[in-house]
């Protein structure tokens, strides 16, 4: 049985189809697919700092709307060692980004503007704290991104994490981490999530303008495969386990710990830090040969392990909805004791 739609409360404010985001992906995420994933019914997203200009970000926002009319949602990270951050938001809010994401940092100003111009703004949160701050700021929703998730993650897992946000928050909970089918969105709308948040399933997508070795890496990629470590960036994140991140290793070292946390150095250590890791992950993500993988450094989540073909988003949404079908029709029914 085809399912038309699956609707909730997100999914009623967003105005979209089926409760699944394209989580947004740096280096990975391309006009293509953010436009292949809203198509399909779902909301694609895209984070600012795909692009290394404002420029290059004006001409990727107005391909995003030559290739889909539906909505998207754009990522903004709104700490200070993200120096584009005023200048990337108002280009959004000029080309009309409906839904903005933000990540790592306050997003006070930006849902202030945000609002004025009619967009919503979610915010990524790993814990209760941060999430009711956004809340008491006025956020449209949050991103609950559980332990497992690609990218920056929590570490509380996602059957704890969404159904402690629902329970002490009243706007919508997005459950990002450990989802990659529709066995995986049942889940996670029966802990009581508005909608699904996926990265890593999209990797392995034919839009995902990324490496073949990169793709190649995720189809191969098992849990155990994937180390959680905060020495790239000075905050904690899952990697694929290449030779180069074994050898780095989980720990900070002292100094890293001294800069990443002293108020006066914070800013510019890990701004240093996370300008360095880029350039090194732009060139992982986008050159193909076995001479470079030992030094490779590519993102991706625990549910790798759940990938195993390279698909089209539209097919890969089409099963999402109906593996999620076929798995709630066959959940084993509570017997009623007789009368
Ligand atoms: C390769 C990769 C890059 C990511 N880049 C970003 C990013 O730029 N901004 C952001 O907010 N989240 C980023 N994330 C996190 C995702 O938006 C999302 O939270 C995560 O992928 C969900 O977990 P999953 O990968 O297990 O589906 C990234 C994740 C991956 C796998």
């Amino acid at each position: 049985m085809a399912i038309g739609g699956i609707a909730t409360t997100f999914t009623r404010m967003m105005g979209i189809r089926y409760p699944i985001v394209g989580a947004p992906m740096f280096l990975v995420s391309s006009p293509r697919l953010v436009a292949a994933v809203s198509n399909a019914g779902g909301l694609g997203s895209i984070p600012t700092l795909n692009y290394k200009t404002g420029e290059a970000l004006k001409e990727g926002l107005a391909e995003i709307g030559r290739l889909t009319d539906r909505p998207y949602a754009v990522n903004i990270i709104v700490n200070k060692a993200n120096r584009r951050r005023d200048e990337d938001a108002k280009i959004c809010l000029d080309a009309g980004v409906p839904v903005f994401i933000t990540s790592l940092g306050s997003p006070r100003d930006l849902i202030a503007k945000a609002h004025a111009n009619g967009c919503k703004v979610f915010c990524d949160v790993v814990d209760l704290p941060y999430a009711k701050k956004v809340e008491d700021l006025g956020a449209d929703g949050v991103v609950a991104v559980g332990a497992g998730a690609g990218g920056h993650a929590g570490r509380i897992v996602p059957q704890v994490l969404v159904p402690h946000l629902k329970e002490n928050l009243t706007i919508p909970v997005l459950a990002a981490g450990g989802i990659a089918d529709g066995r995986g969105m049942l889940s996670a709308l029966a802990l009581g999530a508005d909608g699904v948040y996926m990265g890593t399933r999209f990797i392995a997508s034919t839009e995902a303008e990324v490496a073949g070795a990169y793709k190649d890496a995720v189809l191969r990629c098992a849990p155990e495969d994937v180390v959680y470590t905060a020495r790239l960036t000075g905050t904690h994140a899952n990697f694929i386990g290449t030779p180069y991140i074994k050898k780095l290793g989980t720990e900070l070292t002292w100094l890293e710990r001294v800069l990443y946390t002293h108020r006066w150095t914070k800013k510019w250590a890990k701004g240093f830090r996370v300008w360095s890791v880029s350039r090194h992950m732009r060139s992982s993500a986008q050159k193909d040969g076995e001479a470079r993988v030992w030094k490779d450094i590519w993102s991706a989540g625990q549910t790798a392990a759940l990938v195993h073909e390279v698909l089209p988003a539209s097919v890969i949404i089409e099963r999402i909805v109906a593996e999620y079908g076929r798995a709630l029709s066959s959940l084993p029914h509570a017997e009623c004791p007789p009368e």
